[in-house]
């Protein structure tokens, strides 16, 4: 599909109420770096996840105060959220080629999550991805003959334009988002499954998440992605990336654990590598993160347990490894890494379908 095909614009419905859950999603092969609006450097893979989750729901109706924006107040946890609200408004401003109608109505957004508040868990992604959803769901009353698939990839083509990995919140167990020369449908306008064709082992993946640090970040993704701009390894890190995800794709179908902890820690240090290499230079990662990891690598050796670690943009460590070593990493997590968690949190989760209505 093209640009132009996202675009529809009728306003025969009034009213209505909908309510979608998204997923947050954990990146193997990190997207670091765009150009235009929202569109990625590099391609990416990410696990979807299943119990980090946001729960959105957009009460509409026909707009009755005049207003030349997209009309809306946003409630979190039921109270206004207004250092949210500029996300908001961005985020309709910059989709609103894409869904005219939406400037006809008004708008109640209630969301929550299910991870704690303070958990350092970025929920950009899984709110506009459900926030998305809502949409497409009002935009199909309007246009009932709407497909399936134009349904799911308008809604990763939307939550795209909101957070760039937010694309790969609406399906599971794993999403591919930019384009790549070695897989056919993958592009940089909305996320595509890689398909059933995985390995068994992959599709009951544990990610835990080990609490390293709960407090809001000083340099935020957006900032980190314009600093990719200037970045002495920029060149480089697209040719990385574009080996790393050739190499995942495959290893996700064989099943070589060894070779996906490789690419997976690989990709992880070389994203935090590359902001203490920008200019300015940040550092995410804490102490804690780093003994942490020491530990895992060390729990790796002397088990033979085919655990590894990612990171996102932040301190917050997502132990990955098969369903069958739950119990051997629970005690591990208990007795050896809790003590580097904040308030000793961590949260159990697993790889996930994706989105579903409610
Ligand atoms: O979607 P953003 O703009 O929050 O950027 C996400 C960047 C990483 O989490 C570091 C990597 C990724 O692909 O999710």
């Amino acid at each position: 599909m093209k640009e132009n095909d996202f675009i529809y614009e009728s306003n025969q419905v009034v009213e209505g109420q909908v309510k979608w859950i998204a997923p947050s999603n954990i990146a193997l092969v990190k997207y670091w770096g765009k150009k235009n609006v929202q569109l990625p450097e590099n391609p990416s893979i990410s696990f979807t996840l299943s119990n980090s989750i946001t729960n959105t729901e957009v009460i509409y109706s026909l707009k009755k105060r005049k207003k030349e924006f997209v009309d809306f107040d946003y409630f979190f946890e039921g109270n206004p959220k207004k250092e949210f609200d500029i996300k908001i408004q961005l985020f309709f401003n910059r989709i609103q080629k894409y869904v005219p109608w939406i400037k006809n109505f008004y708008f109640k957004i209630n969301s929550n999550n299910s991870f704690p508040h303070s958990s350092g868990i970025a929920s950009s992604a899984s709110f506009m991805a459900s926030l998305s959803l809502c949409l497409m769901d009002i935009e199909k009353n309007i246009f009932p003959e709407m497909k399936l698939d134009y349904f799911n990839n308008k809604a990763s083509f939307l939550s795209r334009l909101g957070s760039g990995s937010a694309s790969r919140s609406i399906k599971g167990p794993i999403c591919i988002w930019g384009s790549s020369p070695s897989l056919k449908n993958s592009n940089d306008y909305y996320a595509v499954e890689l398909g059933r064709n995985i390995h068994d082992v992959f599709k009951s993946y544990r990610d835990t998440i080990l609490i390293i640090d709960d407090k809001k970040k000083k340099i935020s993704s957006s900032k980190g992605h314009d600093l990719m701009k200037n970045h002495p390894f920029s060149n480089q890190r697209i040719i990385q990336s574009n080996e790393n995800f050739d190499s995942l794709i495959h290893i996700l179908k064989t099943g070589d654990l060894e070779s996906f902890i490789k690419i997976v820690e690989l990709e992880a240090l070389s994203l935090h590598a590359l902001m203490m290499t920008s200019n300015p230079s940040y550092i995410l990662i804490k102490p804690e993160t780093l003994n942490a990891i020491n530990k895992i690598v060390d729990f790796r050796e002397t088990t033979k347990t085919p655990i590894c670690f990612t990171l996102d943009a932040g301190p917050n460590l997502h132990l990955l490894y098969p369903e069958n070593f739950s119990s051997k990493v629970l005690d591990f997590i208990n007795s050896e890494l809790k003590i580097h968690c904040k308030k000793g949190k961590f949260i159990l989760d697993k790889v996930g379908d994706g989105a579903r209505k409610i």
